[in-house]
């Protein structure tokens, strides 16, 4: 099969009612969850990184970088999620109310003895297991954890060593979502995870708040920094709930909507499908999904993140693995007097597509649909560092990763 770098301008773009999103991403609803997170003894913002040289290169005003890979020493914004639904299930046990639970308050005897010994199931290809894994063990519970085949050792030895019961499944990722689920019904377990289902949609829910954090933080920063904008905000996407508790906070606070990119692997471009389609349905992606984007191989996506992106996001883009790892040399080797960001697979994406599409003049056409130009400030989320440190050096040290060659038409094939 032929793997290539394609964009879909998103045909439904609808940022004028902003009553829904107001309602669950704006700075109401999302206060609770920045102030349980504020609330954790490890809680500092993470930095956002500008990248001044860069931007003068690619001929654009700015790029910021939201660096995610020092959120709580856990290497990904991931338990930003997990920890705010988490929460949100032992406040309910316990009777604390959850507009102002605090990590002491839910760590207290008092509340550990009303809501008893809690164990938290959920799948995961890495990030968000070690999230719900070490949230799980601060407030003095437990977690079993599910991986799909084919995950990185390191990754389960840091589900692990974050606390909890975990393995690698025979299964894909969303096949390994249905047993933590199933497993989790046998046992009265309660589920975290970090899609939705019909019927399962308050714990998703959460997570996407609790995801809604680090784009509360990053305003802010932008804000305290006077820097202009963002114009534009590229965000990566799995299931898409990080994309649209992110594009669903910006749009709730920002006066002026910021253009939005979602990018997703060509082997599990399921958003970039369902907007291609643009047939009322969501549209998945089976089989393995072997991308070096393990955080991305996600094939079906969340209905709510869905509901946001189809009004908000403005283009899709699926693009093959030598993205990934452009931008992954491309945040690691900075030009002289822009900072170092040390980026995952999953987390490099948005800047190797960035990079791409402004340097290659074949890609004319994509920086039009995008509207990129030297009015521009990007946003991008580093969602995670080097959480693979094998995979990492493979790619930024032996080069592994070749980023494909354009064929001329503003379509690459690699
Ligand atoms: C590092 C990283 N970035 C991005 C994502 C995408 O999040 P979502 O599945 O909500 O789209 C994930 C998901 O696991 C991840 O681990």
């Amino acid at each position: 099969m032929i793997h290539s770098l394609k964009t879909v301008v998103n045909p439904r773009v609808n940022k004028d009612s902003k009553a829904r999103i107001a309602e669950l991403f704006g700075d109401e609803e999302i206060g609770k969850a920045v102030r349980f997170h504020r609330s954790f003894p490890q809680y500092e913002p993470t930095p956002l990184v500008s990248l001044s040289q860069l931007a003068q290169r690619l001929g654009i005003k700015g790029v910021y970088v939201k660096d995610e890979s020092f959120r709580f020493g856990l290497g990904s914004f991931k338990v930003l999620g997990g920890s705010y639904a988490i929460g949100r299930l032992i406040a309910e046990r316990a009777a604390v109310d959850s507009g102002s639970m605090t990590f002491e308050e839910l760590k207290s005897d008092a509340a550990r003895e009303k809501a008893g010994e809690m164990v938290f199931a959920t799948a995961t290809d890495g990030n968000h297991g070690r999230g719900v894994a070490w949230t799980a063990s601060q407030l003095g519970h437990r977690s079993v954890v599910y991986m799909p085949k084919g995950s990185s050792l390191t990754r389960l030895q840091h589900i692990r060593d974050a606390g909890a019961e975990a393995s690698i499944t025979d299964w894909n990722y969303d096949d390994s979502v249905r047993i933590a689920a199933s497993e989790a019904e046998k046992y009265g377990w309660e589920v975290i995870q970090d899609t939705s289902w019909e019927g399962y949609v308050e714990v998703p829910l959460h997570i996407m708040q609790g995801y809604a954090t680090m784009a509360q933080e990053a305003l802010s920063q932008l804000q305290e920094s006077e820097a202009a904008g963002p114009t534009h905000v590229f965000v990566q996407a799995g299931v898409g709930a990080l994309a649209g508790a992110v594009v669903g906070y910006l749009n709730a606070e920002m006066e002026k909507s910021p253009t939005v990119v979602i990018v997703e692997p060509n082997k599990a471009d399921c958003l970039y499908r369902t907007c291609k389609a643009d047939d009322g349905q969501l549209h998945r992606v089976e089989g393995d999904m072997d991308t070096i984007m393990a955080g991305l191989a996600c094939g079906e996506p969340n209905p709510l993140g869905w509901e946001v992106l189809r009004e908000y996001a403005d283009v899709f883009a699926s693009v093959p693995d030598g993205v990934a790892a452009l931008g992954m040399r491309v945040l690691g080797n900075p030009l002289q007097g822009d900072p170092r960001v040390i980026s995952g697979e999953s987390g490099a994406v948005t800047a190797g597509l960035l990079s791409m599409v402004m340097e290659d003049e074949n890609y004319a056409r994509i920086r039009e649909e995008i509207g990129l130009n030297a009015d521009s400030v990007v946003l991008l989320f580093n969602t995670e560092g080097d959480t693979d440190p094998y995979m990492y050096r493979k790619v930024v040290w032996d080069g592994y990763g070749k980023v494909p060659k354009s064929d001329g038409r503003g379509e690459q094939q690699g």
